[in-house]
């Protein structure tokens, strides 16, 4: 008889079967228990569409998937800058999950992009967590509320691809929190997944599948989790040291090996049987809450998402460079395509992600509706050397046309999950045709297809580069709508675009040795680097143009930074087309203290505006917009003083700023006889103990010989030859005795707030 509550179920499944329900039955189902009426429900990739497999199931999807319809990967999709497309797009994969009978979609995959090189770039949103975050619980909402779960994934810190299954990523509690964990944090806080995965990958040491801190104490405790955690496919090491720590799930299914060793360690008392118990409840908690049904799953309708692919696509697009407003073309012009991605654009990637679609319409076939496009295929995407032929034939091409479009990018094996890249550069026959080509055709646009920033030798020798992505299956509908002006190009850089691969922060520390990566940049990823750094980079983050132009103005604050903030500001669209615009927002801390990026985004609304329509935009910021990640407190916290707000276009062309002061606040972090005076002088709560030694000292040189140390008595000038002095350090100058000392101490730890 089928019993309902999963706690019932709990109490009425024998050991082994308890056991068994933590492993799935196969590459992708979890198991049955026919016996209570437990179904088995099916999970597939992800994350940007479908990769069911029905027949015959293997992870490497040897055997083929079922035709499915290719969404932009999140590389582009973070492009939008737009939440609400990426609610729209999860509710449509939750559609298609139901029509296939699928209960868990494996995404988003959200970890940041640490370097440009990661292989798994493509899949990711974003080198700043604050926008992966967003964007990521958006789509998480999206597929969920049509009654599928999601898998969040890799958790965590998995920002590449080298050793990923045995790598340690080696960082620091502040980058960990600040870079590498909120984006996560979000999104288990604001759109409650069913489910994580954790990632192949040790964290400081520990793999992620047996990491109790991070599965438990900050996953559950600190963030309120109450989903279940499955494994990255093959990602266990110990599995009942993994179910302790909070891994209730192994995925794929194996020999039943693991399953064993849970019945022997409940049977030898190494395992508490409740922790068995309450993973099991976990996961039939959210098998309760899944829709799907395989038995009944009547398919996905293609070409409807392969028209939602073509628009979502549309928003994506980024139009990095429009000198002399080159773009967009009139369909009047002798224009060519040239470059193989013209006929056979490169819209995904390779690996768990990779879906068997129905094809792919190319820009060169899309570009009919526009009028007559003459082509040349200029390279072969077989190997990356030039073809002397195909290359002289298409200069020739060019020369002879009014205007080139090339469409040059990253072939499939250039990255992957899997692998990582080794340099940033495009093939020689692309990087060829590029330079030759602008040679004999001033008029010549750039169309980039890749999954990853790539270094562009040539690109002060063309006046336009359009940077397509992996777009999906419906990129070339969109190239061609963007590049004909159909469509006004709104997309963003979600990453920097750094000048050369030797400029990025993770240079000198990727992907590490002896199995161990040493985050050595700390929080100075992406853009935080490059603006701390004041390097140049050849586009920005949240860099990209439009057909239109926007104007800011009126920017205005209301409130204290920590206490609920509203910033407002105006957009004025001043151009002839009517345009969306990514209005940004970045806050920089000006407390003086110089352990802080110069800006972070805070914010971000993508708007519509007609031309001459003006629109005024309401940000509301939360305290995490100021706070930082304290290791000292291990607590996030806001350090009084003042702090930039600026607003613009991207985040190196903010257009109006503004000033807000945070209060001072207690820090309230333990005092003990190693604390320094400049530790003490940092803390509002302390900070007249070392006022007054420095006032005292002031005065008795005095009347002593006007110095201290040869140096002269002046306030500043004293904290900071004293602050590195630990309390037990002064206790002889200040003539008192240890015990006095420890008196001081409780009366500087109540002082702050300690006790
Ligand atoms: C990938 C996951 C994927 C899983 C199942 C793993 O290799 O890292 O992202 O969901 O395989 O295909």
């Amino acid at each position: 008889m089928a019993i309902k509550k999963p706690e019932e179920q709990v109490k009425a499944m024998t050991l082994e079967e308890k056991a068994g329900l933590c492993s799935g039955a196969d590459v992708w189902h979890l198991k049955a228990c026919e016996r209570l009426g437990i179904g088995a429900i099916m999970v597939s990739d992800g994350p940007h569409g479908l990769r069911t497999q029905r027949a015959e199931s293997d992870n490497l999807g040897i055997n083929g998937s079922i035709e499915a319809v290719c969404f932009p990967a999140a590389c582009a999709t973070a492009a939008s800058f737009d939440r609400a497309l990426l609610y729209s797009l999860g509710e449509t994969l939750g559609e298609e999950c139901l029509a296939e009978g699928v209960s868990v979609l494996l995404g988003p995959a959200m970890n940041i992009k640490r370097t440009p090189l990661c292989g798994r770039n493509f899949e990711y949103f974003s080198e700043d967590p604050y926008l992966s975050g967003e964007l990521a619980k958006d789509y998480v909402k999206g597929v969920q509320s049509k009654g599928v779960g999601v898998s969040v994934k890799h958790f965590a810190a998995n920002n590449q691809e080298t050793d990923r299954m045995v790598v340690s990523a080696d960082v620091d509690e502040r980058a960990f929190r600040e870079i590498y964990l909120s984006g996560f944090e979000t999104v288990v806080k604001e759109a409650k997944p069913y489910t994580m995965m954790c990632s192949y990958n040790r964290i400081n040491g520990e793999y992620s599948s047996q990491n109790k801190r991070l599965l438990t104490d900050i996953l559950r405790g600190e963030w309120g989790f109450d989903g279940f955690v499955m494994s990255d496919w093959g990602a266990v090491v110990d599995r009942v040291k993994g179910l302790e720590a909070g891994l209730e799930l192994e995925m794929p299914g194996g020999d039943g090996s693991t399953d064993r060793q849970i019945v022997e360690a409940v049977r030898s008392g190494a395992l508490n049987e409740a922790v068995l118990d309450r993973a099991v409840e976990r996961i039939l908690r959210v098998e309760e809450k899944c829709r799907a049904d395989e038995n009944n799953a009547p398919g996905m309708d293609i070409a409807a998402g392969h028209r939602k692919a073509v628009e979502i696509a549309r928003e994506c697009v980024v139009l990095l460079k429009n000198d002399g407003d080159m773009l967009p073309l009139s369909g009047g012009k002798k224009i060519a395509f040239i470059g193989e991605f013209a006929e056979k654009p490169r819209y995904q990637g390779g690996g768990s992600s990779h879906i068997h679609t129905t094809g792919c319409t190319s820009a060169l076939k899309a570009a009919a509706e526009y009028g007559k496009v003459t082509y040349a295929r200029g390279y072969s995407l077989k190997g990356s050397e030039e073809d002397e032929s195909l290359l002289r034939e298409a200069v020739k091409l060019a020369a002879e046309s009014e205007v080139a479009v090339l469409f040059v990018g990253l072939p499939d094996s250039f990255e992957s999950e899997g692998y990582d890249r080794t340099h940033m550069r495009l093939p020689d026959s692309h990087n060829l045709l590029v330079s030759e080509v602008a040679k004999v055709q001033p008029h010549t646009v750039v169309v980039l297809y890749n999954g990853s920033p790539v270094e562009m030798p040539w690109a002060d020798e063309v006046p336009a580069i359009v940077e397509g992505y992996l777009g999906g299956e419906g990129i070339g509908e969109a190239t061609a709508d963007v590049l004909f002006g159909k469509v006004n190009p709104s997309g963003k850089l979600p990453e920097s675009f750094p000048l050369r691969l030797s400029d990025t922060p993770s240079w000198l520390n990727f992907p590490g040795k002896n199995r161990h990566c040493r985050y050595a940049e700390g929080i100075y990823v992406g853009y935080r680097y490059y603006d701390k750094k004041e390097m140049p980079v050849r586009f920005p983050f949240g860099h990209g143009l439009s057909y239109t132009k926007f104007e800011y103005s009126g920017l205005k604050t209301e409130g204290v930074p920590g206490e609920d903030m509203t910033v407002r500001v105006r957009v004025k669209n001043v151009g002839k087309r009517t345009g969306k615009e990514v209005v940004q927002l970045y806050v920089g801390n000006r407390t003086g203290r110089n352990d802080f990026p110069v800006r972070e985004l805070k914010g971000f609304e993508k708007i519509f505006l007609l031309p001459g329509e003006e629109r005024e935009v309401a940000f509301s910021l939360g305290s995490r917009a100021f706070a930082f990640y304290d290791e000292a407190v291990s607590d996030w916290r806001i350090p009084g003083g003042k702090y930039e707000i600026s607003v613009g276009s991207s985040s190196r062309d903010l257009r109006v700023t503004s000033f807000a002061e945070a209060p001072e606040k207690p820090v309230k972090v333990k005092i003990t006889m190693d604390t320094t005076l400049g530790e003490l002088y940092e803390n509002p709560a302390t900070r007249w103990f070392v006022e007054a030694r420095i006032d005292s000292l002031i005065k008795k040189s005095a009347s002593g010989n006007g110095s201290v140390m040869g140096i002269a008595p002046e306030k500043e000038t004293l904290i900071r030859l004293v602050s590195g002095v630990p309390l037990r350090g002064i206790i002889s100058m200040m003539k008192i005795t240890r015990a006095q000392m420890e008196g001081i101490i409780d009366s500087l730890n109540s002082a702050s707030g300690e006790k």
